[in-house]
């Protein structure tokens, strides 16, 4: 008897796991769906893989860290403004409208992206 109850919670418990994991999972699907909307417009620049740059002196995105990417996009809301801002014309104007979530989604979806960037040892 005892067996059956430990056997009946171990498998209430590896339901509840999956299911929360399920729903991790498609909460980051969502948002990098959401990431890839919001991306649209810096194609143009940051190129259409993220890692084609227009002109060498505009970043690779694709595969950065996510938190970096969070980091420098709030750097450039910040501009001049803020401590820690980032004072960069081009990118002012691209990210004023951004919300917090918008901004971590572009981190999660950027982040995703297959990546050429190495580190040279
Ligand atoms: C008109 C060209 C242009 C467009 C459009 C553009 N960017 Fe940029 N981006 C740049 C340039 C140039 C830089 C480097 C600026 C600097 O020196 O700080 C940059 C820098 C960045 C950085 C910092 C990268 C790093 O390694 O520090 C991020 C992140 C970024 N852009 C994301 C975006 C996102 C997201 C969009 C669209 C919402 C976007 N950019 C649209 C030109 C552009």
């Amino acid at each position: 008897m005892m067996n059956m109850m430990n056997m009946m919670n171990k498998n209430t418990l590896l339901a509840v796991l999956l299911t929360l994991t399920a729903a991790g999972a498609s909460a980051n699907n969502n948002k990098v769906e959401i990431g890839k909307a919001a991306v649209e417009k810096c194609v143009a620049c940051h190129g259409a893989n993220f890692n084609e740059t227009l002109d060498s002196s505009y970043p690779k995105l694709a595969g950065q860290h996510k938190d970096y990417l969070i980091q420098a996009l709030k750097a450039y809301q910040r501009g001049v403004k803020g401590t820690a801002g980032r004072n960069n014309a081009i990118m002012a104007g691209q990210v004023q409208d951004l919300s917090n979530e918008q901004i971590e989604a572009i981190a999660t979806y950027l982040n995703s992206l297959p990546t050429t960037l190495v580190v040279k040892k």
